[in-house]
């Protein structure tokens, strides 16, 4: 039986631990790599995500009095009515029954914040959402089609809020808000861009 030198033995070692650290060193950076891609690719939105957050050009060009248009944005109905003179004539008979008729509560941008509660007149642009408990109201812009005090406007039917032709509430209704104008301009006089 051969003695072994003992210098061979500390050699061994040597290559032992050199190829120990580096195993260590590799197994590490994959765990580490491991951990770091599902954490990036959870804080980076995905595609999707984006466009869903990016305003949205509507074009209304084709758009008649009373008609009303319903587009997502940021997956919530927001709704484009073309309202005509006698249906902006209505919310001057609507204001001793609002709750907010001057819209003091923050529910539109400052630039909507008036009668209409628009940037144009005939253009109304509301978040079709019940302020009660997120209903979608529907559109009812005929005279008397509620009751008959009725002007038109908006009728939530799950638990009857209703609304004036600008998305005013009226008094004592379980909504206590007036309808949330989003932010929007027209890009031209066809264009209307929401969520900008
Ligand atoms: S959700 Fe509209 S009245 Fe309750």
């Amino acid at each position: 039986m051969s003695s072994s030198d003992p210098n061979d033995i500390e050699e061994v070692d040597q290559v032992k631990r050199a190829f120990l650290q580096k195993t260590s060193v590799f197994l590490g950076a994959v765990g580490a790599a491991g951990i770091a891609v599902p954490l990036v690719s959870y804080l980076s939105p995905n595609k999707s995500t984006q466009e869903a957050g990016k305003p949205i050009k509507v074009d209304i060009s084709s758009m008649q009095f009373g008609e009303q248009k319903t587009v997502l944005w940021r997956s919530k109905p927001v709704w484009i009515i073309r309202r005509s003179e006698a249906m902006l004539a209505s919310l001057n008979m609507t204001t001793g029954w609002l709750k907010d008729p001057d819209s003091s509560v923050g529910q539109q941008p400052d630039y909507a914040q008036n009668q209409t509660r628009s940037v144009r007149p005939d253009i109304l642009v509301l978040l079709g959402i019940c302020t009660h408990l997120g209903c979608s109201p529907t559109y009812r812009p005929e005279p008397k089609s509620v009751d008959d005090s009725w002007e038109g406007g908006f009728y939530c039917s799950c638990h009857g809020s209703k609304f004036d032709l600008a998305g005013r509430v009226f008094k004592n209704m379980p909504a206590p808000i007036n309808l949330e104008v989003p932010p929007y301009h027209f890009q031209d006089g066809n264009t209307l861009v929401i969520g900008e």
